[in-house]
């Protein structure tokens, strides 16, 4: 048995990383009303620079693809000089920063779109739920179908999201697909019920993904490209009428290019059923090529054992990252770790962001 553990270096494409402990993608609201991070991001990323590889808040591409207050973006020049401080922390304390690439589709409202307009869905299905606005909690909407024609606009958004992120500093991007928003939306048939080349069967519905992460390959070495699939994830009421059969189909798609990894969270198992019929989403780690991240509840041991047992390469921690700046040498040590205050998670300032204290 290889003797890997989270303190594994591992070589992920051009880039060395020091340790297999990845900070999860977390949405913390705390950017400017313009999308822009500003000083206090850089300190929050700065002081998690130990971990193997930080993936960044969910960040949006483009002025269409924000669904939440005060989320980051990549589409502008003021964007990219505040991520440019944000990168330039993490790597003089010798981290690895990636982007990862959000458009949250029907995951939004007027209230948060340019001149109030519909947000975009690949079908007029609105989800159950709340939007989150600046006023608070309002229903989402029935989303706008995109036009087919629409949609080399969406994929262009992406390159030069992923372009600018390059310009930033970032070492690579993640493409989300994951989590109810828009290429998850295309991907599952809960969301998907276009009658064009991008729904029915699920090549179809991979297809926007697809050709996302080519457009994307063509601004960045493949090797610094990731993606983050949720087949088991009912948030955002998501589902698909066979998750196992379409999972297995975008893996063997996406096996055709040389990803620097692929990002499945399990997020969803502990509600099994919830997005269609049940299965392991660790399945889907057989049937693929190449380096595998895994994702969501992962303690030191478990993360471990995953590692040595060849379940995992990359384990992705959240919450304890949020309340652990020093996750990695705190598990190194043994050490306790602080609890996290759930109330901080979402918007404030420095409480609950930067101020959960290092080990003494
Ligand atoms: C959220 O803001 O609630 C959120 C963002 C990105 C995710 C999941 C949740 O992938």
């Amino acid at each position: 048995m290889p003797d890997i553990d989270l303190f594994s270096p591992l070589q992920l494409g051009p880039n060395l990383l020091q340790n297999r402990m990845v900070m999860a993608p977390l949405t913390r609201n705390r950017s400017t009303p313009e999308g822009v991070p500003h000083a206090l991001n850089v300190e929050y990323y700065r002081q998690r620079a130990s971990a193997g590889l930080i993936l960044s808040e969910a960040t949006c591409i483009s002025p269409e693809a924000v669904g939440y207050p005060l989320t980051p973006g990549i589409w502008n020049p003021d964007q990219v000089i505040g991520w440019k401080a944000v990168t330039a922390a993490v790597h003089a304390a010798g981290g690895k920063i990636f982007c990862q690439l959000w458009h949250v589709g029907r995951i939004s409202h007027p209230d948060l779109q340019p001149n109030g307009q519909l947000p975009v869905a690949p079908s007029a299905i609105k989800p159950a739920g709340d939007a989150i606005t600046l006023q608070g909690p309002k229903p989402f909407v029935t989303p706008r179908a995109l036009e087919i024609e629409e949609l080399q606009g969406i994929i262009a958004a992406y390159q030069n999201a992923a372009k600018n992120a390059l310009e930033a500093g970032f070492d690579g991007v993640e493409v989300h697909a994951a989590n109810g928003y828009l290429l998850d939306e295309f991907l599952r048939d809960g969301s998907n019920q276009r009658q064009d080349s991008y729904g029915g069967s699920i090549d179809n519905r991979a297809r926007l993904l697809l050709e996302v992460i080519t457009a994307v390959s063509e601004v960045c070495d493949i090797q610094q490209v990731g993606v983050r699939l949720s087949p088991v994830q009912p948030f955002n009421d998501m589902r698909d009428s066979d998750p196992k059969t379409t999972f297995t189909r975008v893996i063997e798609l996406l096996n055709a290019f040389d990803l620097a990894y692929l990002h499945i969270t399990e997020m969803g198992s502990d509600a099994p059923g919830a997005a269609g019929p049940f299965f392991s989403p660790l399945e889907l780690r057989a049937l693929w090529k190449g380096i595998y991240m895994t994702n969501a509840g992962y303690s030191k041991a478990k993360a471990n054992s995953a590692l040595q047992n060849g379940e995992a390469d990359l384990v992705a921690f959240g919450v304890p990252f949020i309340a652990n700046p020093d996750l990695p040498a705190r598990y190194r040590n043994n050490a306790p770790l602080n609890p996290p205050d759930p109330s901080t998670f979402y918007g404030g300032a420095e409480k609950g962001y930067t101020d959960y204290p290092f080990m003494s």
